[in-house]
């Protein structure tokens, strides 16, 4: 029997996240010497929560995001270390097969084109209904009702219709639509989402970020979305981890890092986001300078010969993540010198 908890309860205790990667570092070994793509990151996701992970191209979003489903690990090649638990699982302690058995059912990934994920020659129905046959033992006409149902549940009209066409019978945005059903199709506790939108128009980009904000609240399903503009992920996702050459320079509530960004970087990213009441044609302040080579990172803060506000320690000694003592939603920096701190010293 179950009682109602009185006030002098304890606390429940926490509940364990969902994804809890520690220090995860993602080396290629090139004819040209070690690429550090991933140097040491560390995240939590819980159930149901939204992370969106930003940074310029290069940054090493995708290689972050292929670690953590375990679609990229140590071998031939590649140096992986650090750990990533799924569901408490150790994905890069798992074998092959224990891996693939994650896929589609654990955590599940959407790619930038939907034809990588597609096979023309195959209907759109048979993509869906061979996952859930496979996964989930259904039969051909419980797998066929199952598939029509997912794709009338990300949005696309006619779907008995659209199960019968094959993928170049519809348009980008249909097609993005159909790999975010077959990424659902298991129904996966954790949808991470790379760049899913950047080769489709922009008015169809919204749609498919705000399809997958309300799946993700709806299946109460966790949620990665990657993207190197940090306006895709403003007012949907919960939080948001800025990448910067291979490292996270901030992690914080998504509202906390548009409203009072802390890392230069960051700050800087904002500011060259297109503004609606701006005049037209007014010229946003750009990043000058490139990323550095990830064969030779700079020793310090690798922000730091970009950044305005660098000092001579910021060129030597790399700045380590941390938050402002005693408030934790502030979230996490990596800066010397982060924007607001002069203001806290003297309040
Ligand atoms: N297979 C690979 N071999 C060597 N270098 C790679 C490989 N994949 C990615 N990289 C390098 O890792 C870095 C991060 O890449 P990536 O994660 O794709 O960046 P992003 O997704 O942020 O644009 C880049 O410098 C890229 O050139
Ligand atoms: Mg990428």
């Amino acid at each position: 029997m179950t009682t109602a908890p009185s006030p002098k309860d304890p606390a429940p205790p926490a509940v364990t996240p969902l994804l809890i990667a520690t220090d995860v570092r993602t080396a290629f070994h090139t004819a040209r010497g070690p690429v550090q793509a991933v140097d040491g990151v560390s995240l939590t996701l819980g159930e149901g929560e939204t992370l969106g992970i930003v940074g310029e191209s290069g940054s090493g979003k995708s290689v972050l995001g292929r670690t953590l489903m375990g679609l990229i690990t140590d071998g031939p090649g590649t140096s992986v270390s650090g750990s990533v638990l799924l569901g408490g699982t150790d994905v890069h302690a798992l074998t092959p097969a224990g891996r693939r058995a994650l896929w589609g059912t654990e955590v599940a990934m959407v790619f930038q084109d939907p034809m990588t994920s597609l096979n023309p020659v195959k209907k759109v129905g048979t993509h869906l209904s061979e996952s859930v046959r496979l996964h989930l033992g259904l039969s051909r006409a419980e797998a066929r009702e199952r598939a029509v149902g997912l794709l009338r549940q990300v949005g696309i009209p006619e779907p008995s219709r659209r199960a019968d066409q094959y993928p170049h019978e519809l348009s980008g945005g249909m097609r993005q639509r159909v790999v975010i059903a077959m990424a659902l199709a298991c129904g996966p506790r954790l949808l991470i989402a790379d760049e899913p939108t950047t080769a489709l128009d922009v008015t169809v980009q919204k749609q498919i970020l705000d399809l997958l904000r309300s799946l993700s609240e709806e299946l109460r399903m966790a949620t990665v979305l990657i993207s190197h503009d940090l306006s895709t992920v403003a007012g949907r996702t919960d939080r948001v981890a800025v990448m910067y050459a291979g490292r996270l320079v901030e992690y914080a509530d998504t509202a906390a890092v548009f409203d009072r960004p802390r890392h230069p970087y960051s700050s800087a990213l904002i500011a060259s986001i297109p503004r609606l009441d701006l005049p037209p044609h007014t010229l946003l302040p750009a990043i000058e300078g490139s990323p550095p080579d990830l064969l030779h990172p700079p020793p310090g803060c690798r922000f730091a010969p970009r950044c305005g506000r660098a000092t001579d320690r910021c060129v030597t000694q790399a700045p380590r993540l941390a938050g402002r003592a005693g408030d934790r939603d502030t979230g996490v920096v990596a800066c010397h010198h982060p924007l607001g701190a002069d203001e806290e010293a003297t309040a």
